[in-house]
């Protein structure tokens, strides 16, 4: 079996001025290692998406933060997939827990926006995880079980194959509170092995899944270092330029 891909990804949710995000792709840009070493992607406001594709450099590619499912239509402030496929981007996060909890944002509505990533060729990165309380109750596996089922829902093995999963703890997002690399890893694999449910094995051991939450300099190398572990999913800390070449140095 060919070694999976490392992914390093970036979300800068509601940060970064056009001239922020110049600066940061300039000095990124020639740094960051060769695609088919390690993915470099970050994921932009779409005002800036564009922008920072125009500037793209031979390796950083860019994703949206999120779309409406629907071709067009009258849905005042949202970006179509045409809108999101056509400003440049190649990856859509899906599934954010940010938009689930802050926009009311549904299993299904996660499960619409898969089909309309792959229909207008957006490679999805679909972040599921779980609150505190279910940690704590050690329901998380049946919990990311019903997100990964619902996600996937008429979702083919090619489909399948295109998509990045991303396990996001939500009790970990923007705490400093990071999972243990083994915890993260456990669950990673937990997430592997319903993939291997619902597609087979082959398939699952192609999926990159990332880990995301309070990932920093000084935790990265531990947990890329776990066997189940293909990348991460990072805000606060990679919105420092400096920050996400130590992080796509250390995935290679
Ligand atoms: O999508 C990644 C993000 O939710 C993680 O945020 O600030 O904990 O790295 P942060």
């Amino acid at each position: 079996m060919a070694k999976r891909i490392p992914v390093i990804a970036a979300n800068w949710k509601m940060f970064k001025t056009k001239d922020e995000a110049l600066e940061f792709i300039f000095a990124v840009n020639a740094a960051v290692p060769s695609r088919d070493e390690v993915e470099s992607i970050i994921c932009a406001p779409a005002i800036l998406l564009n922008l920072l594709v125009k500037r793209e450099g031979e390796h950083i590619r860019i994703g949206a933060q999120n779309m409406h499912y629907a071709d067009e239509g009258a849905f005042t402030g949202e970006n179509s997939p045409a809108q999101v496929k056509t400003a440049g981007a190649e990856y859509i996060l899906i599934g954010h827990s940010e938009r689930r909890s802050l926009f009311n944002e549904t299993d299904k509505d996660v499960n619409l926006k898969m089909h309309a990533a792959f229909k207008y060729d957006l490679a999805p990165i679909l972040c599921i995880g779980e609150q505190l309380d279910t940690r704590e109750a050690n329901k998380t596996k049946e919990v990311l079980d019903v997100q990964l089922d619902k996600a996937f829902e008429g979702v083919s093995k090619e489909q399948a194959l295109k998509t990045i999963v991303a396990y996001e703890p939500v009790w970990a997002i923007g705490t400093g509170k990071t999972a243990t690399p083994q915890m993260a890893n456990d669950t990673i694999k937990d997430v592997r092995a319903k993939l291997s449910d619902l597609y087979g094995a082959e398939v699952a051991a192609q999926v990159r899944i990332l880990y995301g939450g309070s990932v920093k300099p000084d935790n990265i190398e531990s947990l890329l270092q776990e066997s189940d572990i293909d990348g991460a999913l990072i805000g606060g800390a990679a919105l420092d330029h400096k920050n996400f070449l130590t992080f796509t140095k250390a995935a290679k």
